[in-house]
């Protein structure tokens, strides 16, 4: 018997709440659990402009070779322009280093592993609470992971004090794990006011910014949510992000991501792009072909563009939409209980403050699925489920 002292895997808290939802047999069940947006029919929309690449990428139907362990040139060159913009000063002359990744969770373990390898003394800082896989995927990387204070469970707000003064105290060299936009799980992000207050900070106390950006469109806008990434490019400090198509052209299992490494000049970015590669190869050698036409097409096609960005707003509206609806109801129905935080929350999630014993009841009792942290996918909100969303959560407040 070579694996019965084998640990049973006890399942991922978000991935197997998922599962869990698909195979409930309730007509009326409501899946708020994963980071996945539904249209108002609470279906995973396929985008008009990524039918439109993959239909051209069809009739090439080109040879499919391996890619190069990096990535497409093409799909690298037109996320760098996506997240910094073409003629940024770090893309011209040369000092990102990026990589085409299996998904953004692909980006992100380089990334870990790479910081392990090569700063190895390094730490990550999370914050309380981030996604529930980042902890896992450093820890898996053999960096140690710690956290700083984040969300204020009595505003529903951001403790930004606190948390820049944990980051003051981060020994040298420590990585800084931030959400660029739309904090996963809470909804709370930082201004550009606080992001300006931070970087200084970043930069005096040499820590290694790391930036995931697995939203990008569902907060204020697609430039708007690029705002930490340009900040911080701009002010000279050497970072990693990390960034998914996942969720803005609702590509989920193409895996489409990439990992991005601001350095101080082309040559060091030279050397980062050399041992990412290294990092690669021995994980799973190099992405796929697929994801990489369609990140390519869709940016750099002026008319797949074009309709991209008016789908995400499309998207975008129809949350904004959703948070709305819910706390006018829920405010109806509990006048004295503030549900502010619905409308000043951004992008897919919401911490609803709810326990973990009253989510189980939300699930038992009206199939609606939600993480046990509390946190509510908001994008699976539709018109015809959040009046009876919010009758549920009335019910177990
Ligand atoms: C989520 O947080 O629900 C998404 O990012 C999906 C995932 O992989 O966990």
């Amino acid at each position: 018997m070579m694996f019965k002292h084998l640990e049973p895997y006890a399942g991922d808290p978000i991935l197997g709440l998922n599962d869990a939802f698909q195979k409930d047999p309730r007509a009326d069940k409501v899946n708020l659990s994963i980071g996945i947006y539904f249209d108002d029919e609470g279906r995973i929309p396929v985008l008009d402009c990524v039918k439109r690449a993959e239909a051209a990428m069809l009739a090439e139907s080109g040879p499919k070779s391996y890619l190069p362990i990096e990535g497409a040139a093409a799909a690298r060159q037109a996320v760098q322009g996506l997240l910094f913009g073409a003629s940024h000063e770090a893309v011209t002359s040369g000092r990102v280093a990026t990589l085409q990744t299996i998904g953004s969770s692909g980006g992100l373990r380089v990334g870990a592993d790479f910081i392990k390898r090569w700063l190895p003394g390094s730490g990550v800082w999370v914050s309380d609470p981030t996604w529930d896989n980042h902890r896992a995927m450093f820890e898996g990387a053999g960096v140690a992971v710690h956290t700083y204070p984040y969300y204020d469970a009595r505003t529903g707000g951001l403790r930004f004090a606190a948390m820049c003064e944990a980051i003051a105290a981060l020994p040298p060299r420590s990585v800084v794990l931030l959400h660029a936009c739309c904090h996963n799980p809470t909804g709370v992000d930082l201004s550009p006011a606080q992001w300006d207050a931070l970087i200084p900070l970043l930069r005096e106390r040499e820590l290694l910014p790391y930036l995931d950006l697995a939203y990008q469109g569902y907060g204020d806008g697609i430039e708007e949510d690029a705002f930490a990434v340009r900040a911080l490019a701009a002010s000279g400090l050497s970072f990693f992000v990390a960034n998914s198509f996942s969720k803005s052209m609702s590509v989920y299992g193409e895996r489409a991501g990439a990992l991005s490494v601001v350095c101080a000049d082309a040559g060091e970015a030279d050397l980062v792009l050399g041992q990412l590669k290294a990092t690669v190869r021995r994980n799973y050698s190099s992405p796929g072909i697929h994801a990489a036409g369609i990140i390519s097409r869709v940016l750099t096609d002026p008319a797949l563009r074009g309709a991209w960005q008016a789908d995400v707003a499309a998207m975008r509206e129809r949350i904004l939409s959703m948070r709305r609806q819910l706390h006018a109801v829920l405010s109806a129905k509990q006048p004295g209980r503030d549900f502010g935080y619905f409308l000043s929350q951004r992008g897919m999630f919401s911490y609803t403050g709810l326990s973990a014993a009253q989510v189980d009841r939300l699930k038992d009792e009206f199939g609606v699925y939600l993480v046990r942290s509390g946190r509510m996918c908001v994008a699976g909100l539709s018109t015809r489920n959040v009046e009876r969303t919010a009758a549920a959560m009335a019910a177990v407040l």
